[in-house]
């Protein structure tokens, strides 16, 4: 298959948690992490979130950093949820968003793409297919994905192994088990089947720390 290099970033607890049980995640990391991954997004071509990300944190996945270009804008989002009114469709003309969905006709469709927004029809197997759509986005120019969450798109990513080097920035706090993980599902029955990565930096950043991993070919 040919895809994008693929990152996947975390901003977490140390009890590996990404968001509280209420959605509520800012800010989790200190300033000096979160600067990083501005940076982070500069160097990438694409960056994606899952639906609900999109629809909970409103984000605008933008650089902030003057004079950088911003990347492409990529949601899965299988049943169109991204809402007009989102800072993601309200920006849509200036940086571009991509959504791949399973609904790209109807009225909703029909709102978002005369604001700018892309709809890619694509296939569906537990969410929008990864790979089909990976494949689009290598036709479609982009060369580096960072995926930003949340941990159902992330669980997704690694479960599909194509997850290239981990970014995790780890903050010394701790939100318990109610709140929410920084990867769903993987449903191993085997510690054999783990996905395992080498870590090949670590470093601090102010209060927090920044590891990055490689996959293990
Ligand atoms: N601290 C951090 O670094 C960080 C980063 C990002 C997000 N967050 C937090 O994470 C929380 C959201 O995470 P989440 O796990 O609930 O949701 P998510 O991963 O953001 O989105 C998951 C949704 O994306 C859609 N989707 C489409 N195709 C998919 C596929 N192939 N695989 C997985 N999902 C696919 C599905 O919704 P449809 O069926 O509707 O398409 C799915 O329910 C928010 O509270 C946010 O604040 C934290």
């Amino acid at each position: 298959m040919q895809r994008p290099h693929v990152t996947l970033k975390f901003a977490t607890s140390l009890d590996g948690k990404i968001a509280l049980a209420n959605g509520m995640s800012e800010w989790i990391t200190g300033e000096k992490a979160r600067e990083e991954g501005r940076k982070l997004r500069a160097r990438h071509d694409a960056i994606a979130v899952g639906a609900n990300t999109a629809v909970l944190d409103n984000p605008q996945l933008t650089t902030r950093i003057d004079g950088e270009a911003n990347p492409v804008r990529v949601i899965f989002d299988t049943h169109l949820r991204l809402s007009p009114k989102s800072n993601l469709a309200l920006t849509a003309k200036d940086i571009p968003v991509w959504v791949f969905s399973a609904a790209t006709t109807g009225e909703a469709a029909n709102i978002l793409e005369e604001q700018g927004v892309k709809l890619f029809k694509a296939p569906v197997d537990n969410g929008i297919d990864l790979k089909a759509a990976l494949q689009i986005l290598h036709e479609n120019s982009i060369s580096s994905l960072l995926v930003e969450g949340g941990g159902t798109l992330a669980a997704s990513f690694l479960r599909l192994d194509v997850i290239d080097v981990i970014e995790w920035f780890r903050a010394p706090i701790i939100l318990g088990g109610d709140s929410r993980g920084s990867v769903g599902d993987l449903n191993l029955e085997d510690m054999n089947l783990a996905k395992r990565f080498n870590r090949i930096n670590i470093r601090e950043l102010g209060d927090d720390v920044h590891e990055r991993y490689e996959r293990i070919i």
